[in-house]
């Protein structure tokens, strides 16, 4: 009896620590699920890996729903939020990619605005007792979406992680379907510069196709007119014409 107590207080010790979070994948997505069984964290996208050491160009694809999940939901909208997934080659090789998102008030067209960034990238690759960290650069963002929205992008995007102890960076290549929610399920969507930029200029295209067509249908109309205009007040000319067309 006094073990079995023992043991549940473990096991509630052990929950409040980890929030009991369990992960869950499919293709592509990586998620983690919180102890009431909703989904506090999703991300979609596939991942390449880049290693640029002696002028490599050859992308590995790293499967992150192949991998080990792990991570953390934030609490609240105060606290950091992760997620990663490990992958152990046959070889002995341990490769791991870990996002880390935060929260951060940001000035966005003259208001305050609450959002989630993908703060960090790291990947890690472990050998025969050696260890390599890359990570992408302190200062930069790399998603970033209001608080109640989430990332979606149809475009792919590289983000560049460097090493203190090597130097050659490596390039992590993500592709589309872009679907990123680390802060629980959003049904409202950011969509990302580029996609945006992209859609707007294919409609502004299209746009433009139709008012090509108006154009010429206008002026060809106007020639057509400016003809008969001509005609009718130069008799000399109509005379030629008429001439012509009679003949
Ligand atoms: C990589 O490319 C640079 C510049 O093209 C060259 O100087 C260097 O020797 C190359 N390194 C290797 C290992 O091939
Ligand atoms: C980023 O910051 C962490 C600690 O905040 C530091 O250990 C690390 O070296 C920094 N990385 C780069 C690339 O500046
Ligand atoms: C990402 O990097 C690769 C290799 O350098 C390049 O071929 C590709 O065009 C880049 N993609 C983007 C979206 O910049």
């Amino acid at each position: 009896m006094v073990l079995l107590l023992f043991f549940l207080f473990c096991f509630l010790e052990l929950c409040l620590k980890s929030q009991c979070e369990t992960s869950y994948t499919s293709e592509h997505t990586i998620g983690l699920e919180n102890d009431i069984g909703d989904i506090c964290m999703s991300v979609t996208f596939r991942v390449e890996v880049l290693n640029t050491e002696n002028n490599n160009t050859e992308a590995l694809p790293f499967n992150l729903a192949n991998g080990k999940i792990s991570g953390k939901c934030a609490i609240d909208r105060k606290h950091d939020a992760i997620i990663s997934s490990t992958i152990e080659e046959e070889n002995g090789r341990v490769k791991k990619l870990k996002f880390a998102f935060r929260t951060e008030e940001m000035h966005v067209k003259r208001v305050d605005e609450l959002r989630w960034q993908l703060k960090k990238v790291e990947y890690t690759e472990k050998y025969e007792g050696n260890t390599a960290v890359f990570e992408s650069d302190n200062s930069s963002v790399i998603f970033s979406a209001p608080l109640t929205q989430k990332y979606v992008c149809e475009d792919s995007l590289n983000v560049t992680l460097q090493s203190d102890e090597f130097n050659f960076p490596i390039v992590i290549m993500f592709y589309p379907e872009i679907d990123v929610q680390p802060y629980g399920p959003k049904s409202n969507s950011f969509l990302c510069e580029r996609t945006r930029r992209r859609t707007l200029s294919d409609s502004l295209q299209h746009r433009s196709t139709i008012f090509a067509g108006v154009i010429l249908a206008i002026s060809s109309i106007a020639h057509i007119i400016g003809h008969m205009v001509r005609r009718h007040f130069m008799p000399q000319r109509k005379e030629i014409y008429e001439s012509l067309t009679r003949s």
